[in-house]
C-alpha cells in the first residue's frame, strides 16, 4: 500500500526519491527549524501565548507551515508542531517556556507517572494536528514532513523536568531502575507511533524521528536501552510505506545503529562528515545533513563555502538530501538562507558530480 501522502499529487518529489537512495539530478532541502522564530513573518502572525496555544488554531499553523516554503523555495514542508504535544495533548503537564523550550512542574519520578502517560487518541486529544496536516495538504505540492520526538528525547524533558547539559536524572533513572525505564520508553514509544500515524494518514508524505540529545548515550547503552524502542517506531510504521529519517546530534559512534533502525535516512549531525557517516552506515540508507547552523550566522560567504563542502563529502552518498547539522538559529539571516537554497539547487548536483560550475 501506498503512503496517503503520496496520493496526492506532488509537482516535487525529489526528496522523496532522495530519501528512497535515487541520485537526484537536483538536490533535494529544508531545513531544520526552517518554520519558526527566524522569519519575520512568523513573528508577525505568531499569537501571545506559547508555542502550544499557537498550534492549535490550525489555519494559523498551516500558514507558519507555509512561510519558509514561500520564501525560501525548499523542497519540503515540515509541520509547525513540537516534539512534546504527544505528552501535552495526553495531558502529562508541559508547557513551552519561550527562550527555554518544554518545563515539566511535576517531572516523571515514579511507577506511579506512568498513569500520566495514558495511550494518544490523535482524533480527539490532536484533532488540530490532523486539520492543519489536512489544510497543507490541499496547499502543498511538495512533500509534508511529519515528526515526532524520539522515546529517549521526549524521556529526557520528562524526567529531567526542563532542557538540560548533563542528563544527570535522565541516565540515573535509566540506570536505577531499568524495568521502569523500559515502561517509559514503551510508553513514549507508543504514543510516537500512534501521532505520526495520524500524520502520515492525515496526508504527511514521510517523517523525522527527532533524537535530538540521544548521542550523550554510549553505542552499548544506546543498543540496550534505546535501539529497541525508536527501531520499533519504524518497524510499526513500515506498512505505511512513507520514507523517514533518524536524526540526533553528537551520533558518530551511534550511526551504524541508527541506521539499522528500520529508518530510510539518517540525519547527520555537523561534527560528523557525511563521507564518514556514508562508510559508517555502509551506503544502507541516504544521508541528510550537515552544515552547521553557525555558519549561516557568519554570513553568506561562509554559508555558501561551507556548503560547497558539504556537497562535496555528500557526493559518495547516492540518496542525498541537504539540511543543517541541527536547528537553525533564530537570529539567522533569511536572505542567508535563500542563497544557500539557490546554491544547493543550482549547483548542487554538480558539485556532488565533481564538476562545479563556474
Ligand atoms: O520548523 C520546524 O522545524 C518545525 C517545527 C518544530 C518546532 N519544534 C517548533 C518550535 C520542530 C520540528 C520542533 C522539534 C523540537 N522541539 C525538537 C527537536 C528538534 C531539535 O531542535 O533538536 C526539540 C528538542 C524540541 C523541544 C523544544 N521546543 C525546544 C528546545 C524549543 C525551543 C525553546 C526556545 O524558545 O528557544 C521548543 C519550542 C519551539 N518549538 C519553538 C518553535 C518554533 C519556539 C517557541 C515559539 O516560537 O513560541
Amino acid at each position: 500500500m501506498k503512503g496517503k501522502g503520496l496520493s496526492h499529487k506532488l509537482e516535487n518529489d525529489l526528496i522523496i526519491r532522495a530519501a528512497m537512495g535515487e541520485r537526484t539530478s537536483m538536490v533535494p532541502v529544508w531545513f531544520m527549524r526552517q518554520a519558526g522564530r527566524s522569519l519575520p513573518e512568523y513573528r508577525a502572525v505568531r499569537k501571545r501565548g506559547s508555542i502550544l496555544d499557537t498550534i492549535q488554531d490550525p489555519q494559523l499553523s498551516a500558514e507558519i507551515t507555509l512561510q519558509p516554503v514561500r520564501r525560501y523555495g525548499v523542497d519540503a514542508a515540515i509541520l509547525y508542531s513540537d516534539i512534546i504535544v504527544p505528552a501535552f495533548a495526553v495531558g502529562f503537564g508541559i508547557e513551552v517556556v519561550e527562550g527555554r523550550g518544554p518545563v515539566i512542574k511535576d517531572p516523571f519520578r515514579s511507577k506511579d507517572d506512568l498513569t500520566r502517560l495514558r495511550n494518544l487518541e490523535p482524533e480527539t486529544d490532536t484533532p488540530y494536528v490532523i486539520e492543519t496536516i489536512k489544510i497543507l495538504v490541499e496547499e502543498l505540492n511538495i512533500p509534508l514532513i511529519g515528526f515526532a520526538g524520539a522515546p529517549f528525547t521526549v524521556a529526557s524533558y520528562l524526567i529531567e523536568g526542563g532542557p538540560s547539559r548533563t542528563y544527570v536524572k535522565t541516565k540515573s533513572l535509566m540506570r536505577l531502575n531499568p524495568a521502569l525505564w523500559h515502561q517509559l520508553m514503551d510508553r513514549l514509544t507508543s504514543l510516537a507511533i500512534a501521532s505520526l500515524e495520524s500524520q502520515i494518514t492525515a496526508g504527511a508524505a514521510m517523517f523525522q524521528l527527532f533524537d535530538s540529545w540521544v548521542g550523550i548515550l554510549s553505542p552499548s547503552e544506546y543498543r540496550e536501552m534505546v535501539a529497541p524502542h525508536s527501531n520499533a517506531v519504524f518497524h510499526r510504521l513500515a506498512h505505511l510505506d512513507v520514507p523517514s529519517i533518524h536524526f540526533g546530534v553528537g551520533t558518530a559512534s551511534l550511526l551504524e545503529q541508527m541506521a539499522n533502525s528500520g529508518c530510510t535516512v539518517v540525519g547527520v549531525d555537523d561534527r560528523t562528515g557525511l563521507d564518514d557517516a556514508y562508510r559508517i552506515t555502509k551506503g544502507k540508507v541516504a544521508l541528510q545533513g550537515n552544515l552547521d547552523p553557525v555558519n549561516i550566522l557568519i554570513g553568506a560567504e561562509a554559508a555558501l563555502s561551507e556548503s560547497e563542502k558539504v556537497l562535496s563529502s555528500s557526493a559518495i552518498s547516492p540518496g542525498y538530501i541537504f539540511n543543517l547539522g541541527h536547528g537553525i538559529f533564530p537570529e539567522s539571516d533569511p536572505e542567508v538562507i535563500k542563497t544557500v537554497v539557490d546554491l544547493v539547487h543550482e549547483k548542487g548536483a554538480s558539485i556532488r558530480e565533481g564538476t562545479p560550475k563556474p
